[in-house]
């Protein structure tokens, strides 16, 4: 039964074409997701992005008349926030329609500066990961490297990487794409590991695209640096979709040095003509008020994750706590079906989670748990957790 309700249909990133040649692969998670979300669970674990209420009527007041209206002239730029931030220059930043469209126009612009040179365009990418980051890649490039992270040996600590294989990779590569904290393990990449990767794209010339959704959760810890400032050959990717809570106005940025971001600018225009007014107006409020959420998640990490914890010790699982943010996986004991897990066990008690196949094959018994929500509610959430534990694993 388990192995039927699964053998047909597989909800993971892809890095081939193969079963879609002159078409383009559906985004598969999200078949998954979308009809679940809509089920309304009365408990969610599911959301790797912070759920901060945001009260628009008071960060807008009465401009809230001018939102149809266009923005030039009328709004502080936001970019120059976002430069401050990253001590940039304003040249150095491109604003998108959140990170996912960052991820599209990085890609055309590092294809853009190589491609009069360039006949096969091949592009390594991290996997486990977020799906549009290899399937943009297999629209838009030739081929597609797919290379891994793997969780600790000994259950702790940072997702490591090969470096022989990945070394085989950028070698026949022009581009890498790396999200460092991943999703879903909620872990930065190692600092050995980041200069190891850095260093073999100068010396192999190879552009370096960084999603950098989740970073600023952890802009606070030691080591913490953004992969645009380590060279004119690295791109960084961002929005304020998921530290941020803002999601549904879709606003990002690209941070690279200004020729590039000049190339981006290009092709933003060519795309996407302007920024819509209303996305504008918000993120320039928003972005003067980023600390409010920081705090909230200093406050939902100190409350929620206690709980957390004892649950998952309580049922003898090896529960690898990220440092920072609001996310983080586990896995299941006797190779337990996670896609199975949330459609029943946790199905039968109002929750939802999400199963470590929506970012990789190699994760079918994985869950992963975010402590995003308020605290309330997460302590009922995590008492569904410990009853659909309790009767999948007994
Ligand atoms: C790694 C990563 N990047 C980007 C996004 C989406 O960001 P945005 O809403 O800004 O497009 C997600 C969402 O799950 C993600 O996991």
């Amino acid at each position: 039964m388990r192995d039927n309700a699964r053998s047909m249909t597989r909800y993971w990133p892809r890095f081939t074409r193969e079963g879609v040649e002159n078409s383009v692969a559906p985004i598969d998670y999200l078949e998954w997701y979308i009809p679940r979300l809509q089920e309304e669970r009365k408990h969610n674990l599911s959301f790797s992005g912070m759920q901060f209420d945001w009260d628009f009527t008071e960060l807008l007041g009465e401009s809230v008349d001018d939102i149809g209206k266009t923005f030039f002239g009328d709004i502080e730029d936001p970019r120059e926030t976002i430069a401050k931030r990253e001590d940039v220059e304003i040249e150095n930043v491109l604003i998108t329609h959140g990170a996912t469209q960052g991820i599209n126009i990085a890609l055309l612009t590092a294809i853009a500066k190589i491609r009069d040179n360039i006949d096969n365009i091949t592009v390594a990418v991290e996997s486990p990961t977020y799906a549009p980051i290899p399937q943009t890649a297999l629209i838009l490039a030739d081929d597609v490297i797919r290379i891994n992270k793997s969780p600790p040996t000994n259950g702790l600590g940072h997702w490591r990487i090969d470096y022989t294989e990945w070394q085989a990779a950028i070698e026949k590569s022009q581009i890498i794409m790396i999200t460092p904290i991943s999703n879903p393990c909620g872990w930065n990449l190692h600092p050995e590991d980041k200069d190891w990767i850095i260093e073999q794209a100068r010396i192999n010339d190879v552009i370096v695209i960084a999603d950098e959704a989740y970073n600023d959760a952890y802009r606070y810890t030691d080591d913490y640096r953004s992969i645009h400032s380590f060279g004119d050959n690295c791109i960084s990717i961002n929005s304020l979709t998921k530290v941020y809570s803002m999601g549904p106005i879709r606003f990002g940025w690209l941070i690279a040095e200004r020729e590039t971001i000049a190339i981006a600018r290009s092709i933003f225009m060519t795309f996407s003509g302007v920024m819509s007014s209303p996305t504008m107006r918000i993120a320039a409020k928003v972005m003067k008020k980023l600390d409010t959420v920081d705090d909230a998640i200093e406050h939902y990490r100190k409350e929620n994750l206690p709980i957390l914890r004892n649950v998952l010790q309580k049922h003898g699982i090896v529960w690898n706590e990220p440092p920072a943010g609001v996310f983080g996986c586990f896995e299941l004991p006797n190779n337990i079906n996670s896609e199975y897990f949330v459609d029943y066990f946790c199905k039968a008690n109002d929750l939802l989670a999400v199963p470590g196949s929506m970012f990789s094959e190699k994760m079918i018994s994985w869950v992963r748990v975010a402590w995003s929500i308020e605290p309330k509610k997460f302590e009922l959430a995590v008492r569904a957790l410990d009853k659909s534990l309790n009767s999948a694993l007994n």
